[in-house]
């Protein structure tokens, strides 16, 4: 089975699709699966195979921890595909059996790219065109949750056309602090705890600078604990897993730069009961959204045992730090597996 992995991208995210990516390509079953490898850089532009691994070094010259002439990964140098370099060469995209995107964030997460496998009949890991655009959205996300009522923080939309933001009256509503986001992201990119009028203007300017839309979220005061979801009808939830950061909130820097700033805790030091409902609710919340493959959810147990989801992530960061693979190696799947099922999730 041919797969391609895309990965890299034009979102904010480049750099961390990068590093998932390289630990997908590395989990790849040698016996099962031939790897074609499709990098896209910061401006967009599509590069195959061996032209593609340029961009792990181009962006983080040290890393050496894809052996590009290891046989597991495949990559080629003397292998069948060496002189299928170039993307308009139609016997390489002919001989690809199902996409990989292992991109973060718009243009890749949010439904972009399963819109372009759909027009060209290629099965597509993980969520459809639908899904994956409601879970990159937070705010129609958060609308869908309300509407089911799910707990999630009460927020405000606001709207690049909009002349002047009503500063005053999100303070009366929320106080403070409050979180402001860009409605599209991930990794928390754009994302600031704001504590006063003066910051809170600052953040949404920032969080302008990532999309046309943004919103303040009251802040939920909790445990901040994850789920990994995987299946298509038939769903399972992972173990739960807890993320305890000494930053104000699980930051980027706190989630790829300072490793010290943060521990994964797996599992999630919480009582049966609690774990049991945790699930439940990850798995209403990846059915209500109309979800397939895999997704992480993202939520807050609150001191009087509410949860509050914060976020649904349907192509979940999938580095080796990352809490998507790492939940379900504690819940017994290891990388290797959770890979392989998810290509036949694609092709069932
Ligand atoms: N958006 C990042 C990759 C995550 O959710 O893990
Ligand atoms: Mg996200």
């Amino acid at each position: 089975i041919t797969v391609a992995i895309v990965f890299g991208g034009r979102s904010a995210e480049h750099e961390v699709s990068l590093q998932s990516a390289q630990n997908v390509i590395r989990s790849l079953d040698p016996e099962q699966f031939t790897p074609v490898l499709i990098g896209i850089d910061r401006d967009g532009r599509w590069f195959l195979n061996e032209e593609s691994i340029q961009l792990f070094h181009a962006d983080n010259p040290k890393d050496i921890s894809l052996n590009v002439s290891s046989p597991q990964v495949g990559l080629i140098p003397n292998g069948p595909e060496r002189q299928l370099v170039r993307m308009d060469n139609k016997e390489v995209l002919g001989k690809i059996d199902v996409l990989f995107p292992v991109l973060h964030g718009p243009y890749g997460e949010d439904g972009a790219i399963q819109g372009l496998a759909k027009m060209a009949n290629l099965p597509c890991v993980g969520a459809d065109v639908t899904a994956s655009a409601i879970g990159m959205d937070k705010d129609i996300m958060k609308r869908l949750l309300r509407d089911a009522g799910i707990h999630n923080a009460e927020f405000t939309t606001l709207y690049h056309w909009q002349n002047e933001w009503n500063v005053d009256a999100i303070e009366a509503q929320y106080g403070y602090p409050v979180f402001v986001k860009p409605s599209n992201m991930g990794s928390s990119i754009g994302v600031s705890r704001a504590n006063n009028k003066e910051t809170l203007i600052q953040a949404i300017t920032n969080a302008f600078q990532y999309d046309q839309k943004v919103l303040v979220e009251r802040a939920v005061e909790g445990r901040e604990l994850e789920v990994s979801i995987l299946g298509n009808d038939k769903v399972m939830a992972s173990c739960v897993g807890e993320i305890i950061t000494r930053d104000k909130f699980y930051s980027y820097e706190s989630k790829y730069i300072d490793a010290d700033a943060t521990e994964l805790k797996i599992p999630a030091g919480i009582s049966a009961n609690q774990t049991a409902r945790i699930q439940a609710t990850a798995i209403q919340v990846y059915q209500l959204l109309g979800c397939s493959g895999l997704a992480r959810v993202d939520m807050f147990l609150t001191p009087d045992d509410t949860i509050f989801i914060n976020e649904i992530n349907t192509l979940p960061g999938f580095t080796n730090i990352s809490m998507y693979p790492k939940l379900w190696e504690h819940s017994g799947i290891s990388q290797q597996t959770l890979v392989t099922q998810l290509i036949a999730l694609a092709i069932e």
